[in-house]
């Protein structure tokens, strides 16, 4: 893109103001913005605006039900199990980890999938995942292609630390890296806000973005090339996550569900997980600032919460609902944040106060498109235990103590009593749940 086409883009689009420090740049700085600027589109551009203009309106939630949520025991389990297998063992699953948000809560200097986080080994997060698809595609000798996205911002680092790792023992053909989508910031009345003076300010789409960013790297095809039918998606600051985990896979293939999702007992009423509800013959993910408290509260007649379950964001899609999904416009979300912008004279300004909107596209938002959809109820202390803060809850201190009482668990299974003070550790390729560990036996030191 040259001057003359930029400049008629952002006319096009009232966004002259980006080039408003053109006459000061230098020939690298004034490239590098013609290349941001070829990556604006017009129609996503508009988008924004009308969110903006718009407001953020949440849509009414009062005619919400609880769905229905199946918790899997004795033969309901074995059959769920045994459907999962058929399609590991056929190579019908794939992996699908989304890695490119900014972890600013964790604040840490990285892909956040590359933390450390193996209590004895300092293993990153990338290694659990990995090691977990490798472990089931040993077990049902077919390879579980793992599509990793990631942000513009985090991909190099991502890819070099698989490289360097050699790729956890994966074939590094198995393992399929693709970048989300950005979108500039925009002030309150839709301006696109530069960072520096030949800079747009730029932020991730959101883990909404998968659905353009498989299309557009291609990995949706690839997917289809393989033969894939289910596709396992879960986030990266989960270690606990039973990747690819049967029996979910199975319930999904015999519910034939387009999106199914793994939800866990809230603990307390007023919990910061969405909640999936159903409104007559479709679901929608209520998020919990949109409840009121007399949902948040209301019980059912066993005495639990009626609205009891809440999505930590473990799916699975059948792959052909993700191809129909994404070509679709998604909803935007705004959220107001302090971003650093350059004045009128070209000074770089730090606000201390929020001037922005950032704009997210959120993955659940295609729920209410799937013809059908399917819940399963899991225990929190077995799968879920994220590293979201730096500190406290959900921090590295508490996902650590989670991860090594998940493993002291399977260890009494065996019956081993690990004592509270030693540290443990398992790779998942030697045990990937209690009873391989059974099998493989114990190996201390
Ligand atoms: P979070 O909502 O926890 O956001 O992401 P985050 O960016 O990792 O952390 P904070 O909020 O800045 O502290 C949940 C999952 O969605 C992915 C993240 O990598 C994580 O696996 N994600 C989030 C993306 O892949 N892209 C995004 O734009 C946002």
């Amino acid at each position: 893109m040259n001057y003359a086409e930029a400049e008629s883009l952002l006319k096009k689009c009232g966004q002259q103001q980006v080039l408003a420090h053109w006459p000061k740049l230098g020939k690298k700085d004034r490239e590098s913005l013609l290349a941001q600027i070829a990556t604006l589109d017009p129609k996503s551009l508009a988008r924004c605006k009308k969110a903006l203009a718009e407001g953020a309106v949440p849509p009414d939630s009062s005619k919400g039900v609880a769905p229905k949520v199946a918790s899997l025991k004795g033969k309901a389990l074995k059959d769920a199990v045994a459907a999962g297998e058929a399609e590991l063992r056929a190579g019908r699953v794939a992996a699908l980890l989304v890695a490119g948000g900014q972890g600013s809560r964790l604040g840490y200097e990285g892909p956040k999938g590359c933390y450390p986080i193996g209590p004895i080994t300092d293993a990153p997060l990338f290694y659990f995942h990995a090691r977990k698809i490798l472990a089931r595609s040993i077990r049902y000798g077919k390879p579980i292609p793992f599509y990793v996205m990631t942000s513009e911002a985090n991909y190099d680092q991502t890819v070099a630390c698989f490289k360097d790792n050699g790729y956890f023992g994966l074939k590094a053909s198995d393992v399929f890296f693709f970048k989300q989508g950005m979108w500039p910031g925009m002030t309150k009345d839709g301006k696109i806000i530069l960072d520096k003076p030949g800079h747009v300010f730029m932020s991730p789409d959101g883990h909404g973005g998968l659905l353009a960013a498989l299309k557009k790297s291609g990995a949706l095809a690839d997917m289809k090339k393989r033969g894939i039918k289910s596709v396992f998606f879960f986030q990266v600051d989960n270690p606990l996550v039973e990747v690819a985990d049967p029996a979910f896979i199975g319930y999904h293939v015999t519910q034939k569900s387009e999106y199914s999702l793994k939800l866990c007992a809230k603990r307390d009423p007023k919990e910061k997980v969405g909640i999936p509800m159903r409104f007559g013959k479709t679901y929608r993910m209520v998020e919990y600032t949109e409840m009121t408290d007399e949902q948040c509260n209301r019980k059912a007649k066993d005495g639990r919460l009626y609205f009891l379950y809440g999505s930590p964001a473990i799916h699975v899609f059948d792959r052909a609902f993700l191809e129909r999904e994404a070509s679709k416009d998604m909803p935007l979300h705004l959220a107001f944040k302090k971003i650093p912008f350059i004045d009128e004279k070209g000074a770089a300004v730090k606000p201390s106060e929020p001037n922005g909107y950032k704009f997210e596209k959120f993955i659940f938002d295609v729920l209410p498109n799937a013809k059908t959809a399917a819940f399963l109820a899991f225990d929190q202390k077995d799968e879920f235990s994220p590293v979201k803060n730096a500190e406290g809850s959900d921090s590295p201190a508490s996902c650590k103590a989670d991860m090594q009482a998940k493993w002291r668990r399977w260890m009494e299974e065996c019956g081993i009593h690990a004592d509270e003070r030693v540290k443990v550790e398992i790779d998942p390729v030697y045990a990937v749940d209690a009873a391989a560990l059974a099998q493989a036996g114990l190996r201390l030191g």
